[in-house]
């Protein structure tokens, strides 16, 4: 496996691939892997003849006061778990080669980035955007895997391919989950004890809310209703940052469920701010 660290190199890199005929599969990652990170790796080993995954933790898609400082980092640890996976090339760029003290351009898809996880985190997308665009053009990918557990970022992600033409095949894997339901992340390492035990309970408000819409439940007020009254006897230490059903491709607001609806959320629990989300209709 190479480590390189500047988008020069790993365009150079590349280039001398595709020129020899390779195929190329990126994974955007901002480091310390869990087995979510795993799956996106060896989902992105069966799609092209390279890997490359990018290790680059986005200073543009944190807010002030957020965990850009504090977010976990064990790059020592990554590169070994990328060696494990069949990683070709691992990219780790420092922030000044990534971003000039004058970048100006920046990319955003703002009716889908202004809902949801963008009502408290409202440059994240734009970030997230410029970012991935970024290590497209750098990495000069094929194929892109990313996580359903961040389904907002996907699907916005997919819609600006798809408006700007970039070359490349988006692929999204399932969420990951610990064996009582909490969905993998980097972030559940904040939770205290007592937030870890409560922690599961916010998919199952999820599998609550399927399982209603199973039974003919339509109204998207009576479904948040219930799966807030769920989660103030079972997750006392949570605060709601939001509770949403959305067509799972453009993201608007749903009143009633049809078989696009998706459920998502974030919750607070203590210094973490997890999210989560279910698709509501029968066959998914
Ligand atoms: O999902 C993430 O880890 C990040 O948002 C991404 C896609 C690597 C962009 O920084």
């Amino acid at each position: 496996m190479q480590i390189l660290n500047t988008p020069h190199e790993v365009t150079e890199l590349c280039k001398s691939w595709h020129a020899q005929g390779q195929s190329i599969a990126l994974v955007p990652t901002m480091g310390y892997y869990h087995a979510g990170h795993e799956d996106l790796m060896d989902a992105g080993r069966t799609m092209a003849d390279k890997l490359v995954v990018s290790l680059f933790v986005n200073p543009t898609q944190f807010g002030p006061g957020e965990d850009l400082a504090s977010y976990p980092r064990d790059e020592e640890r990554d590169a070994e778990i990328c060696r494990q996976h069949g990683v070709d090339l691992l990219f780790m760029p420092k922030p000044e080669s990534m971003f000039f003290a004058d970048h100006a351009t920046w990319v955003e898809v703002p009716e889908m980035a202004k809902v949801l996880c963008g009502q408290s985190r409202p440059l994240h997308f734009r970030g997230v955007c410029t970012v991935v665009l970024k290590l497209f053009a750098i990495s000069l990918a094929d194929h892109a895997v990313f996580g359903q557990k961040d389904w907002q970022q996907q699907a916005i992600l997919k819609r600006m391919v798809r408006d700007l033409n970039i070359p490349i095949h988006l692929h999204t894997r399932p969420t990951v989950r610990e064996s009582d339901g909490l969905a993998l992340s980097s972030r559940n390492l904040y939770l205290t004890k007592e937030e870890r035990s409560q922690a599961p309970k916010i998919y199952e408000g999820l599998q609550l809310a399927r399982k209603l819409v199973q039974s003919g439940e339509k109204s998207a007020a009576r479904l948040r209703d219930q799966v807030l009254a769920f989660w103030a006897r079972e997750i006392p230490l949570g605060r709601l940052d939001y509770l949403t059903v959305v067509d799972k491709e453009s993201l608007t607001v749903l009143e009633t469920i049809d078989d696009n609806a998706l459920l998502a959320c974030a919750v607070r629990l203590g210094r973490a701010r997890l999210i989560d989300n279910i698709q509501l209709s029968a066959e998914s």
